[in-house]
């Protein structure tokens, strides 16, 4: 008989964080409508090799700042972070200062390349340290802002600034310019893209004519 082969770490930090994704949309129905039917035919987990957050221990600061709701998934994100592959979508040549390349990451769960794989959804879980400011950016897909611990002040043309906290959301259109305020921060938060180019890095600033 063929022993059974040890559970793999990684694999099985990444399903359970799409578990708990889906156990948390149950609970929160703008979150569901956005995500529709796209989580239901994903396929096994083809993770990259894990890349640490560089913000490394302030991510635990999460865990006493996320709702009753959001707990499993913030204390999963948190007790796993080793075993996702953490990246920046910009560097200091993008005008980023050193304060916000030392407090920010984010990894994904679902996208067109993995680890689960879609073509019509892309899932990031991003962090945002206590102080920094996410300026104006803006991309093709429509996105919703779940918030799992902390809060965050987020700015859009024609809208009121927002203080968006654990277990709230905010959803932005397609080509929607956004900015968030680290105010008071941290901010740990699922993002899922809908529509569009779903590998394309945001632009920062207004959108390209
Ligand atoms: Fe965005």
């Amino acid at each position: 008989m063929t022993p059974t082969p040890p559970p793999d770490p990684i694999a099985q930090a990444h399903l359970g964080l799409l578990d708990l994704t889906r156990a948390l949309a149950l609970t929160d129905p703008g979150l569901a409508g956005f995500l529709g039917d796209t989580l239901d035919d994903l396929g096994p987990p083809q993770p990259p090799p894990p890349r640490p957050p560089v913000m490394g221990a302030a991510l635990a600061a999460c865990c006493g700042l996320a709702v009753p709701r959001t707990q499993p998934v913030t204390d999963w994100v948190i007790d796993h972070a080793d075993c996702f592959a953490w990246q920046q979508s910009y560097t200091a040549a993008d005008g980023m200062g050193a304060d916000f390349l030392a407090a920010y990451g984010w990894f994904n769960l679902v996208s067109p390349v993995g680890p689960f794989r879609s073509d019509r959804l892309r899932i990031t879980v991003g962090y945002w340290g206590p102080g920094i400011v996410y300026p104006e950016h803006c991309h093709e897909p429509a996105e919703v802002y779940a918030v799992l611990a902390g809060a965050a002040r987020f700015r859009s043309p024609g809208r009121p600034p927002r203080r968006v906290g654990a277990g709230e959301s905010v959803a932005h259109a397609s080509w929607q310019v956004h900015a968030t305020d680290l105010d008071p921060g941290p901010l740990l938060a699922l993002i899922p893209w809908r529509g569009g180019d779903l590998m394309a890095r945001a632009t920062l600033g207004l959108p390209p004519m």
